[in-house]
């Protein structure tokens, strides 16, 4: 059965792709992705260092190319992501002297960037990650705001600026804050409270993405409910945007393959998380997974090079016990 038909009452169901696996578009990586999802997310194509490397010079080879599977497998296509610390090149936060930049130059290199790859796809991208991981407690920041170069020069402002420079350059795209660990209560907090402030200004926030790169263990289905319960209030839509399972509790495990015990366990919780999803299916409009095949994985170099089954499908393709227990009604 095809993904996408089993959640078809509740939500879209989705997977980020890189261009390198849709290099033949008929290939078994394509046809994957025909079957099984009707919303797409380009893994890195979208980014700033990818579309904007050199100030003012936009390439948009892969990024056209991404957009176009989709587009013609009849996809709906998530745009990932605009404003974020990591994936940008250096030269957006310095001036010509090598000084960090003014806040005024920061912002005329945002919305020239915003308006040129927002502008490209109008009307055509039905979301985007307006801004990515702007909460990290750990930095110590006033209201947990994270100590990037974008904090640095403009402070909390940037977000509103981000923000309504998006909704300039595409008035029909739905605009979201996009965050890792979100069921972290400070963090969460951190999150909800920048989400309040942001509405109380009248800034158009659309939706939250959870990227819910989780593991075999934590957080708990629990925790998950309460974390989308605790956005709840907000108003505004929510979307799991990166979801996988690490099969590893820690940094420094590494295993030459995936014990039946896990597999079935990884399958368990999957379907446990997914019935917390379907029961705020009011709530939630989208889960896309970062990624179909455990081969493909950025797991399988993030944080350290070592082999990682964190997906539906494994290194041949094949379904995997994980995508058994999404599809089983029982
Ligand atoms: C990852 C990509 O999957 C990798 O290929 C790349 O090397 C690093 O970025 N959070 C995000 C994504 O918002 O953009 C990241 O994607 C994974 C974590």
């Amino acid at each position: 059965p095809s993904l996408k038909d089993v959640f078809a009452g509740d939500f879209m169901l989705g997977s980020s792709f890189l261009v390198s696996e849709i290099a033949d578009p008929d290939g078994p990586h394509a046809q994957l992705l025909e079957k099984h999802f009707n919303a797409l997310t380009a893994g890195n194509e979208l980014k700033w260092d990818a579309t904007e490397p050199q100030e003012g010079q936009f390439d948009f080879t892969r990024a056209d190319r991404a957009f176009h599977f989709a587009q013609a497998s009849g996809i709906a296509f998530r745009g990932h992501t605009l404003v974020w610390h990591s994936q940008t090149p250096d030269w957006v936060f310095y001036d010509e002297k090598g000084n960090l930049a003014s806040k005024e130059l920061l912002y005329e290199r945002m919305k020239r960037h915003i308006e040129t790859v927002m502008g490209r796809y109008k009307g055509q991208i039905y979301a985007w990650d307006v801004v990515n991981e702007v909460i990290e407690p750990g930095d110590n920041r006033p209201n947990g705001l994270r100590n990037s170069l974008w904090y640095q020069i403009a402070g909390e402002e940037y977000i509103e600026k981000a923000f309504e420079f998006a909704h300039a350059a595409d008035p029909d795209a739905k605009l979201f804050i996009n965050d890792y660990n979100t069921h972290q209560p400070e963090k969460r907090q951190f999150l909800h409270d920048l989400i309040k402030r942001l509405q109380a200004k009248g800034i158009p926030v659309d939706g939250v993405g959870h990227q819910m790169h989780i593991n075999i263990q934590y957080p708990s289905a629990q925790e998950i409910d309460e974390t989308i319960a605790a956005f709840a209030d907000l108003g505004i839509e929510q979307q799991i945007t990166e979801l996988d399972m690490s099969s590893y509790t820690n940094d420094t495990d590494s295993w030459e393959s995936f014990p039946l015990e896990q597999q079935i366990r990884q399958a368990y919780r999957y379907k446990e998380i997914f019935d917390v999803f379907r029961k705020y299916n009011d709530l939630i409009t989208a889960v896309i997974f970062w990624g179909k095949d455990d081969a493909n994985s950025w797991l399988r170099t993030f944080p350290v090079v070592r082999n990682n089954w964190p997906l539906l499908f494994d290194e041949r393709l094949q379904a995997k016990y994980a995508y058994w227990a999404l599809v089983d009604p029982s």
